[in-house]
């Protein structure tokens, strides 16, 4: 007998229920902290091969689970495979992470094509599939994608890491132009979500890593309007799917991206305060979040008071544990273990922590 999705945690939560024990998941729980991606990650050279090698992007996704019974599996891949779908040349260099071909004129974005991208990202479909038969019954399996602004950085920049000069000049010189971009990121994302809930993902991330350096006005237009784009495309294609926001770095204006764009989760990162996120934003949705990675990696009593401290200010509305930024190479894996332990064996670990 399989399980009804309404019955996992992970979709309680996102319809707003209160569950006593909370899920969680941790973003990059399949990573390079594990000895047993290292081994797997070794089979293939190249990292976008890795992404579109099914065998192995299923065998990393299952990985953490087998450890510590997450009440996630976020199938593994990368939010750059879009930019690759449509033409550019996007590659990862050890020790460097993503270098793009960039893209910077109108000309150039009308290069790009979307013509073959389904066709390009077959194998992230397979791999979503299988991943639906795989996974636990009580876990339920999230699919992803870069958030326009936060793709488009990286189309334009053709690195990571950077103050993001260029793509905010463009954006703000020619603002006309840089539309031209975020329209096609726009239709193409919520096409690539849209299918991946057709195979088999029960919830959507959104991944809005660099909104932070975005101003008030520029937040509205190159975030929050993309956002509610996608989240309405994807709620009138396939409805009640869960959508969580991930706008990090934007402090109280997760507020505003909350009511404006109609997500049903909002993944906050360690900088929020934890009594204005149940004040302010738990009323409005169901809130993610948000352990620092870096403390992930100190552990210890630091790690154990930190996260009853989060347990204890959101598990009274709706909620689902995480970090505030993906888990790092460096974390010892026995502290993910940890957090597995205090927040599977919660409330009754909260006794004497804190
Ligand atoms: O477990 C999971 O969370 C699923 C897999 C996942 C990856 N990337 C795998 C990955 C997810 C959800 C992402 C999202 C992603 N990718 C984001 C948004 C979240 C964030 O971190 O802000 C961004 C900005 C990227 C782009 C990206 N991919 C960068 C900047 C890098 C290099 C930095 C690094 O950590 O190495 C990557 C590479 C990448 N994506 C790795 C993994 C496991 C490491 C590559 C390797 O194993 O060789």
């Amino acid at each position: 007998m399989t399980i009804p999705s309404h019955s996992k945690r992970m979709i309680r939560a996102l319809k707003g229920e209160v569950l006593e024990r909370p899920p969680f998941w941790l973003m990059r729980q399949a990573g390079r902290y594990l000895p047993e991606y290292r081994e797997v990650r070794k089979q293939s050279k190249n990292f976008l091969d890795f992404c579109y090698s099914p065998d192995l992007a299923v065998e990393v996704t299952l990985q953490p689970l087998r450890r510590y019974q997450m009440d996630a599996a976020i199938m593994f891949c990368d939010i750059l495979v879009i930019p690759d779908a449509l033409g550019q040349a996007v590659q990862f260099i050890e020790g460097e992470g993503p270098v793009l071909d960039p893209v910077r004129t109108v000309d150039e974005v009308r290069r790009l094509s979307p013509d073959r991208m389904h066709e390009h990202l077959a194998p992230v479909y397979e791999t979503i599939s299988r991943l639906a038969q795989e996974i636990p019954e009580e876990t339920a399996l999230i699919g992803f994608a870069g958030s326009p602004w936060t793709v488009a950085v990286y189309m334009v920049e053709g690195r990571g890491g950077t103050q993001c000069e260029r793509v905010l000049q463009w954006a703000n010189d020619a603002p006309d132009d840089f539309q031209v971009l975020m329209d096609l990121l726009v239709d193409t994302t919520a096409d690539y979500l849209i299918r991946q809930v057709e195979h088999g993902a029960e919830i959507i991330q959104l991944f809005d890593s660099w909104a932070g350096v975005l101003n008030d006005e520029q937040f509205r237009r190159w975030s929050i309007e993309p956002t509610r784009k996608i989240v309405d495309r994807l709620k009138e294609h396939c409805p009640g799917i869960p959508v969580i926001g991930f706008p990090r770095n934007v402090g109280i204006r997760a507020e505003a991206f909350v009511t404006e764009t109609g997500v049903d989760g909002v993944s906050l990162d360690q900088d929020t305060p934890l009594d204005w996120i149940a004040n302010t934003l738990q009323p409005l949705c169901t809130v993610q979040g948000n352990l620092d990675n870096q403390i992930l990696i100190t552990g210890g009593d630091e790690l154990d008071r930190e996260i009853i401290k989060i347990l204890k200010a959101l598990s009274g509305g709706p909620f689902i544990f995480n970090l505030g930024h993906g888990v790092l190479p460096q974390t010892p894996p026995e502290h993910v273990g940890r957090v597995a332990e205090l927040i599977l064996g919660w409330p009754e670990s909260s006794g004497g922590i804190g």
